[in-house]
């Protein structure tokens, strides 16, 4: 059905992207790769990663099983892109979770709530959030935990201008720098620094308009994607914004790499799956860290607490961690491009490209604000 839809055509991704976002009836997932499955897909191959390049310790440190365990795929037709089936030892998981929702989401980083809110307004988004989540059965006005959208960390993406800058910096948080690091390094990039971070909140309903990630001012460094919670449906496109795209599953842990060819490709988030019913979490988030082994690694184990809130967010969202490199080794910013970023209303739809399209966008990729 989705696949006849495929064809080399103005707004093929347009088309597809609307087919797997319909609600009503809902789509069709039977031509979505699902690299959790067993069952091969034409397209998919087995990728080969660089073993030795990760010890078994320095993995297992970051919450990843031997990288000798990971089941990583490539795409024919598109050089470049990796798909890593959820490497997280079982557990570890949630301490990305928590840090996407506890941590990241403090001050000095930035917040879509930054742009319509003070800061005393969206300090402690997790205090000010958690007591509504903890109340069993009641539900409140939404928190702002359910408004967020996107956070950025390190450089901070400028969504009008569609930049980085040397003035709007702070240090990008040393865990996630750590396992971004070793992703890359067994993937066949070593030294890869983490410089940026965009992480998005889906809700069930949420979207991600078609867009290119080329603002970093090196692409011959990886784009690395980590997904948490709901399942996602995810479409690769190609070098030109209608070429048909492939679609596939991003579950919780899976981590996709872009590179190379790939690495400027469009792509979009057209859905997120419902959960199925009885199951309103996936399995590999339902285990838990042995608290003893994890001891002195990168990551820490997440108190009972802390988890019940985070569980409960993720039964209704997805979490995504994007992490780039912005500069090449011994590259700087070009002095023009150096500007005081202002904070001012700014609506993620500036990811998009055609902005006389954007009260229309604004259903389609739920970034706008709307709250
Ligand atoms: C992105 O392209 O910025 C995020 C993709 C995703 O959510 O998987």
């Amino acid at each position: 059905m989705a696949a006849s839809m495929v064809e080399q055509g103005e707004d093929a991704f347009r088309k597809l992207f609307k087919f797997y976002k319909r609600r009503n009836p809902p789509p069709d997932f039977s031509d979505v790769i699902d690299f959790s499955k067993k069952a091969g897909n034409e397209l998919v191959y087995a990728a080969e990663l660089k073993h030795g390049s990760v010890s078994e310790e320095a993995a297992f440190r970051a919450g990843l099983q031997p990288v000798k365990e990971w089941r990583a795929f490539g795409l024919h037709g598109y050089p470049g892109f990796l798909f890593i089936s959820n490497p997280f030892l079982p557990g570890s998981q949630h301490y990305w979770v928590k840090q996407c929702l506890k941590t990241y989401t403090q001050k000095p980083n930035v917040c879509n709530l930054d742009m319509h809110m003070s800061p005393a307004e969206t300090e402690n988004i997790w205090e000010k959030s958690v007591g509504s989540f903890r109340k069993k059965g009641q539900r409140e006005p939404r928190t702002l935990l359910e408004k967020l959208r996107w956070v950025t960390l390190g450089y901070h993406y400028n969504w009008d201008t569609k930049t980085y800058s040397p003035d709007h910096y702070t240090p990008f948080p040393e865990d996630l720098h750590s396992l971004s690091h070793k992703v890359a390094a067994a993937c066949g990039f070593p030294g890869f620094k983490a410089e940026a971070g965009i992480l998005n909140y889906y809700r069930s309903d949420s979207s991600l308009g078609i867009h290119v990630d080329e603002s970093e001012l090196d692409h011959t460094r990886p784009l690395l994607s980590f997904s948490f919670g709901q399942t996602a449906v995810f479409l690769l496109g190609g070098t030109k914004r209608q070429d048909p795209p492939t679609a596939m599953f991003m579950r919780s842990g899976d981590i996709m790499v872009m590179s190379g060819s790939s690495r400027l490709l469009y792509h979009a988030v057209p859905c997120i799956v419902p959960a199925p019913a009885g199951h309103p979490l996936p399995s590999c988030l339902e285990q838990h860290v042995d608290k003893d082994e994890l001891n002195d690694g990168i990551i820490q184990t997440v108190c009972e607490k802390d988890w019940e809130v985070c569980s409960t967010y993720l039964q209704t969202s997805r979490i995504n961690m994007t992490v780039r490199q912005v500069l090449g080794p011994g590259q700087s910013f070009p002095v023009t491009h150096s500007q005081t970023v202002t904070v001012k209303e700014q609506s993620r739809s500036g990811y998009e490209e055609e902005t006389q399209m954007a009260k229309k966008r604004k259903s389609e990729t739920g970034y706008d604000l709307d709250s």
